[in-house]
């Protein structure tokens, strides 16, 4: 899927300004004509600690099983909520660009006493439930997705019109990233609330959409996350069709789409469930430079360091130490994945400045372009954002895309966007949890960037983070 990427790359010499509609802004929540939210009790804070689901991938089941409602109100507030009441719309559990929140959550939940049973849409607005669905769907999901029944089931979708607003055409990269974002924070919260997460991104897509009541051309699932065990009863193969009108309000008086965002998406559909692919392992290199194992400092709860995650930018010029760029990395990326972490760094008591793979699976750097600071080139790259070239860390995932499409087939882009902003989320909370700031950066002249990564030819630049101390900021949330 190199095209859409190369198609929506911005370019120095060819980017035509754009007046963003103020008046026809998209609402950033989600209503239903015909359905209230029902309400949901004050979210119980699960007191599981951060790095413990951190550092394991995937998260492990940690802390007691998910009891009530109570409980479920905790880790949706964690996974997509409202984690600061500050102007109209809040601010929010997951990073996202321009603050769209292009992303929906929906759930299917057996089983948890006091919360209503059958398919759900999550209202960060009021923290309550829009029932869509009522009944025991979990045999019926387990089906459609090809695996088991599980006592959750979570779909993540995005509203390309939000992003779109203004992004235009670029907006599908953004409702990928965004959405890897939320699923980080989604599999962390199931992790602490005691249900191991098993996340599907190679489901149907039609099937997924009609289960989650999202099956139009203008939302589209993203990504799907089961948790914990199959519960006792888990409903008939065949339960009929949600019997509710489930018609949404317009986001506002003009909705807007686009040929290339609706192509992008359907150039990776899927008819049948494709399993995760057994994504390449690097070859050891001679001049592999092995990180120590990672230590954080403390154990603050999840709840703790998604409270007091945001984006920050006022970056001091000051290194990071070895153990620090270790534990940042460790908690930011699995072991394999499809796409390569390279590393922008300053130079630090114990760390030599330089451009620098990462190798997770090994939890190694490998010099690229060593002595070199290359993060003035790349902030000029990123539309001139200056503070770029003062962060400690700049992490960029990028992927040879026409080859992953080629060894893994069409439905890879979405694989690797998902997967960038997944660890673009679990960075964000690492570098919070250590008294660091982190932003994610979505915007800059491909090419340019490309160059200033020392990426190899074919190599695209799909997301990058800055991330080191920052100015101003009290520091790491206490252990609990
Ligand atoms: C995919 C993505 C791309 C982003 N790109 C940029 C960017 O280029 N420049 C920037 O200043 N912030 C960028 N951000 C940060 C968002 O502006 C920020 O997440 C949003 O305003 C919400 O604020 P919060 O992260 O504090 O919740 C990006 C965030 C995401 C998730």
């Amino acid at each position: 899927m190199s095209s859409y990427h190369d198609e929506t790359a911005y370019d120095p010499a060819g980017m035509e300004g754009h007046v963003l509609d103020w008046a026809n802004q998209p609402s950033p929540f989600k209503f239903y004509k015909k359905i209230a939210p029902l309400p949901m009790p004050e979210p119980r804070p699960t007191t599981a600690g951060f790095w413990e689901a951190a550092l394991a991938w995937p998260p492990p089941a940690a802390g007691p099983a998910l009891a009530d409602s109570a409980d479920l109100a905790g880790l949706l507030q964690l996974a997509a909520g409202l984690t600061k009441r500050s102007g109209p719309q809040g601010l929010r559990a997951w990073a996202s660009a321009g603050a769209l929140h292009p992303c929906e959550l929906y759930l299917a939940a057996c089983d948890v006493d006091g919360a209503p049973q059958g398919l759900c849409h999550f209202d960060p607005a009021s923290g309550g439930l829009h029932l869509l669905w009522p009944g025991r769907l979990a045999t019926h999901i387990g089906r459609a997705l090809a695996g088991p029944p599980a006592r959750l089931g979570f779909f993540i979708s995005a509203i390309h019109w939000r992003s779109l607003w203004k992004y235009r055409q670029r907006a599908y990269r953004y409702c990928l990233l965004d959405a890897g974002h939320l699923l980080a924070n989604l599999e962390l919260a199931c992790a602490a609330h005691g249900l191991a997460p098993r996340t599907i991104l190679g489901f149907p897509d039609t099937a997924a959409g009609v289960m989650a009541g999202v099956a139009d051309r203008d939302e589209a699932i993203m990504a799907i996350v089961q948790a914990g065990p199959p519960p006792a009863d888990p409903g008939p193969e065949q339960p009929g069709l949600p019997p509710l009108d489930l018609a949404a309000k317009p986001l506002g008086a003009v909705i807007g789409r686009d040929r290339r965002v609706l192509a992008a998406h359907a150039h990776g559909e899927l008819f049948v469930a494709q399993p995760e692919p057994d994504w390449p392992e690097p070859e050891p290199g001679e001049h592999d430079q092995p990180l120590p194992p990672p230590t954080p400092p403390g154990e603050p709860s999840l709840w703790a360091v998604v409270h007091a995650r945001r984006s920050r930018r006022n970056f001091v010029h000051a290194g990071l130490e070895r153990r620090a760029l270790a534990t940042l990395l460790a908690a930011a990326l699995p072991a394999r994945g499809p796409m390569t972490a390279r590393l922008l760094l300053a130079p630090g008591r114990d760390l030599a400045m330089g451009v620098y793979d990462y190798l997770p699976d090994r939890r190694a750097l490998r010099p690229v372009v060593p002595g070199v600071d290359s993060r003035a080139a790349l902030a000029q790259a990123c539309l001139g954002q200056g503070w770029i070239g003062r962060a400690a860390l700049t992490l960029c995932l990028w992927a040879d895309l026409e080859k992953l499409e080629r060894d893994f087939g069409p439905r890879a882009y979405r694989r690797a966007m998902i997967a960038a902003g997944r660890a673009g989320q679990r960075l964000y909370l690492a570098a919070t949890a250590l008294g660091l700031g982190c932003c994610g950066v979505g915007a800059f002249y491909d090419e340019r960037a490309a160059r200033a990564a020392a990426l190899p030819p074919g190599g695209r630049l799909l997301y990058a983070l800055a991330c080191g101390p920052v100015k101003g900021w009290p520091g790491a949330p206490s252990a609990d």
